[in-house]
């Protein structure tokens, strides 16, 4: 089993799009995949169609009330997809576990000895607090996407030393399962110059896969659908496709 978690403390970056849509992707590989939203808007849930006010245990749950995780894990419409969904109760459970010791480390504990699934994908909140430093302290990898836009690289520094914290401490064995281009747009030269940019930083730690801005990414998940339901030829389900090549062929 591989957990890798999908983090950038910048909202707005590509984050659950990429959850969504790599998940789908291993599924329709075959690969066993759960989906873990650790982002209290829920977004990836809504992506697959959950309905998120509506259910007995969400992720909130594994964090506060011990359930097991098989308690938590609900089905979806895509291929061998399941997920652990999130709603706003996630919001508050920092300060609930503030007198918690190893309260960074709850994720970790409770995936101890689970291997159900050949993928865990996880998405996180757009911040470097608790929720993300528990993703980051239960995962094996950490998938960076990077928007091609103007101030990219802003904030990698410290998404960077964040990274290094948490395998200084935490989790030592972290890796870096990539860093993916998202949104890229060809016609513009500043997409082309971001790239550049992206690729002197993190050198041979960037994938092939290139994310393209595409509408129907961004369409998707008003219908609850990947984009291999919704539109399975468009260039957003092509490049998700790729993506998941080029992760199991690195995990082979
Ligand atoms: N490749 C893409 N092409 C077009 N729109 C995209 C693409 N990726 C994401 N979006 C849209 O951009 C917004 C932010 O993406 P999202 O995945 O929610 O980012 P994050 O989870 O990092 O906040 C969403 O409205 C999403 O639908
Ligand atoms: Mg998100």
């Amino acid at each position: 089993m591989k957990a890798i978690c999908v983090f950038n403390q910048k909202g707005g970056v590509g984050k659950t799009t990429t959850v969504v849509n790599l998940a789908a992707a291993l599924g329709l590989k075959g690969k066993k995949v759960l989906v873990m939203d650790l982002d209290p808007q829920g977004n990836s849930s809504s992506g697959f169609g959950v309905d998120k006010m509506n259910l007995e245990n969400t992720v909130y749950d594994l964090f506060i009330n011990d359930v097991k995780l098989e308690d938590i894990i609900y089905k979806t419409e895509a291929e061998n997809v399941s997920i652990i969904p999130s709603n706003t109760s996630l919001s508050g459970v920092e300060v609930e576990l503030i007198n918690t010791p190893s309260r960074e480390s709850v994720l970790k504990n409770a995936l101890e000895g689970f291997e159900d699934f050949d993928y865990i994908i996880m998405d996180c909140p757009p911040s470097l607090g608790f929720l993300s430093i528990n993703a980051l302290t239960a995962a094996d990898s950490v998938l960076i996407p990077i928007q091609s836009e103007y101030y990219a690289l802003e904030g990698v520094s410290q998404l960077v030393e964040t990274i290094n914290l948490v395998k200084k401490s935490l989790n030592k064995d972290l890796e870096v399962e990539g860093v993916l281009i998202s949104m890229f747009d060809g016609r513009n030269n500043l997409s082309l110059e971001v790239v550049e940019e992206v690729k002197k930083y993190f050198k041979n730690k960037v994938f092939k896969s290139i994310i393209p801005r595409n509408v129907r990414l961004a369409e998707a998940p008003s219908y609850g659908e990947s984009i291999f339901d919704y539109d399975s030829k468009s260039k957003g389900a092509v490049a998700y496709e790729k993506l998941a090549k080029e992760i199991i062929k690195n995990n082979k």
